[in-house]
């Protein structure tokens, strides 16, 4: 089944549902953070040198679709919101490892912390993962592919998964891209979608022309992507969510 519908706006969350894991949620209104990146552990960047207007390697990673080195991780810029989509379902299996029995696909080993934009880690951060397989199809029937886990005590967390294939749907053809729900102890909750890098070789397919063609795409949320080894890619990727919570 596709993903993405109009009635889906930028921006737009849903209220937890009373007794659900989400109702460790202090506040009574929750706002959603539209938030910038922290895209961890990228490679250095050249930068042209013979450019009339010298191009810094921020704006050359941006055009090329590459992850942006940071210094330190953390700058404190948001991570951008993004459409959640129709797909997300609630009351997931906590767990880490997405690649159950019968998932086959690229793999993908996600890394990353939670930070507030005091660059502080947020311990106990809700984290729900959501995603199509290697066919491009989500599962509307069972969890495959869908998780959630709570963040260390150092903010961080570690996600075995797939990289997702293109699809097409009401949005045109989408980028390949892992949908995020993050939700800070006391709130808010930040509702993104992760991007894959264009240099990405994953079934054939062509990111650098996926993401152009994606009018949804925020290169802001690219993943800092590495690999693969032995098969296996590993990916970065910190969410900087702006929160009052202690
Ligand atoms: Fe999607």
């Amino acid at each position: 089944m596709r993903d993405d519908h109009p009635e889906s706006a930028p921006g737009a969350v849903r209220e937890p549902r009373p007794g659900s894991r989400r109702s460790f949620i202090r506040t009574g209104s929750i706002t959603v953070t539209a938030a910038a990146l922290g895209a961890a552990g990228a490679s250095a960047l050249a930068v042209p040198s013979a450019a009339a207007a010298p191009m810094t390697a921020v704006e050359a990673a941006r055009r090329a679709g590459r992850p942006i080195a940071l210094t330190p991780a953390c700058d404190g810029h948001e991570t951008p919101a993004a459409m959640e989509g129709p797909l997300f379902k609630p009351e997931t299996p906590e767990r880490t490892d997405l690649i159950t029995p019968g998932i086959k696909g690229v793999e993908v080993v996600m890394t990353g912390t939670v930070y507030d934009a005091a660059c502080r880690p947020l311990p106990g951060t809700l984290i729900d993962f959501w995603q199509c397989d290697q066919n491009g199809d989500y599962d509307t029937a069972g969890f495959s592919l869908r998780g959630h886990q709570y963040t260390t005590a150092r903010g961080t967390y570690r996600l075995r998964t797939i990289i997702p294939r293109d699809y097409a749907g009401r949005w045109g053809t989408r980028a390949p891209h892992i949908h995020t729900m993050v939700q800070t102890p006391g709130g808010p909750v930040l509702i993104t979608q992760l991007y894959f890098p264009d240099d990405t070789r994953a079934y054939g397919r062509d990111f650098a022309a996926l993401n152009a063609a994606d009018t949804i795409i925020n290169r802001a949320c690219t993943i800092a992507l590495t690999g693969p080894t032995d098969g296996v890619y590993a990916g970065a990727f910190d969410f900087v969510i702006k929160t009052t919570a202690p």
